[in-house]
């Protein structure tokens, strides 16, 4: 049997356990009280698992759905050509980007893997040989995940600690779940704060809860636990009196889409931290991916909300437990909000530290040339 492919470290909380012709993802909808691995077939297990919550965080859903396809390609009976296996495969993809609207790096893993199989189909004798490359880059995805999420650790965590002055530690404040669990392992924003951690310049890690669906009491504080960070959860309601209580030094938070100004799509929530942040005086980062980045979109007003059911919002844990709600109440639950550059300090790469080109916008795409 083949070797499992993962690049978390061995005792890190793995969401997406992969091997050829096996995946299973950990049902996020069940912590922190149960660890439950769903097996995964194929793509429609793929796309409802993402559309569930069984796994979520941007990089998360953009490898599960392209791991999922993989499953299914992997021992597929396909009697047609080269092209026939391209199409299939970009006609797959695409009803797995429409699982969930606001993450990028789902459509933009989606565009990649289209265009590489297209381009094998050109010259490929056999359909199998179309698979093989899709099954390939599929599984690079998911390796290539931590080693970006470790380089972003180190960035971010260098230029905060480079920042420290007289101050020994920093207290950092987190709002939902960027950790090993919405990514391929070690996290994004939670990776800032356990890089920092590991060089012992992390006084203190702060998680909202991140209601409606809770991101960050079940599950970053979960990691946290699970990590030995000290931390402490507080209610969103609380970000701005623990801001003027004076004992935040900084905000890390992860992203969803950024578009090229720098305006920045995370959970719903962040607005309002950034706006909170603002007024204390306290440095906002967003810690993400190249592949978070949306050069197509010039700004924030072009991202698609996601809008999520009532329901979440009208029952208790996110929707699955008891109404909480007035019957008959009518709900509005976007799962995201926009953040304006002019709010955010700097944006943490695997390429480096973005910084502001002006007090409005960041010139990202002259980072990303620059840096390649
Ligand atoms: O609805 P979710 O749980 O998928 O939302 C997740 C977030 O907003 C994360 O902050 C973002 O995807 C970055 S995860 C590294």
């Amino acid at each position: 049997m083949a070797a499992e492919i993962n690049g978390s470290s061995p005792g890190t909380l793995q969401s997406i356990c992969y091997e050829r012709g096996s995946l299973r993802l950990l049902d996020q909808t069940r912590l922190p009280l149960e660890t439950v691995y769903l097996d995964i077939k194929d793509s429609s297990d793929g796309w409802t698992a993402i559309r569930d919550m069984v796994v979520r965080g941007a990089p998360a859903i953009a490898i599960a759905a392209a791991l999922s396809l993989a499953i299914e390609v992997f021992n597929l009976d396909f009697s047609g050509t080269p092209e026939d296996a391209a199409s299939y495969l970009a006609k797959k993809l695409e009803y797995l980007v429409s699982s969930r609207p606001t993450a990028v790096n789902l459509s933009d893993a989606a565009e990649k893997l289209r265009s590489l199989v297209l381009k094998i189909a050109e010259t490929a004798n056999e359909a199998q040989t179309v698979f093989q490359a899709y099954v390939d880059a599929a599984e690079t995805m998911l390796v290539d995940d931590v080693a970006a999420n470790k380089a972003i650790g180190f960035h971010g965590a260098s230029h905060l600690g480079s920042h420290l002055e007289n101050m020994q530690k920093i207290s950092v404040l987190t709002h939902c779940n960027t950790g090993s669990l919405a990514t391929a392992g070690y996290g994004t924003a939670l990776g800032v704060i356990r890089a920092l951690q590991t060089e012992g310049w992390l006084e203190k890690a702060f998680c909202t809860e991140t209601r409606p669906f809770n991101q960050g009491s079940r599950l970053t504080a979960f990691e946290l636990v699970h990590d030995q960070i000290p931390a402490t959860l507080i209610a969103d309601s609380a970000v701005a009196a623990l801001m003027k209580a004076g004992v935040v030094n900084a905000v890390v938070v992860g992203a969803d889409r950024i578009a090229a100004n720098g305006d920045t799509a995370n959970k719903i929530g962040t607005y309002s931290v950034a706006l909170s942040a603002y007024h204390h005086g306290i440095q906002f980062y967003v810690a993400a991916p190249i592949t978070s980045i949306d050069l197509s979109i010039s700004s924030g007003d072009q991202i698609v909300i996601e809008e999520r059911s009532e329901k979440e919002l009208l029952h208790s844990d996110g929707g699955r437990g008891k109404q909480v709600a007035a019957s008959g109440i009518s709900v509005w639950n976007p799962a995201f909000d926009v953040t304006p550059a002019r709010l955010i300090t700097a944006i943490f790469t695997e390429k480096g530290v973005i910084r502001k080109s002006s007090e409005d916008a960041f010139d990202i795409k002259g980072f990303i040339e620059s840096a390649k």
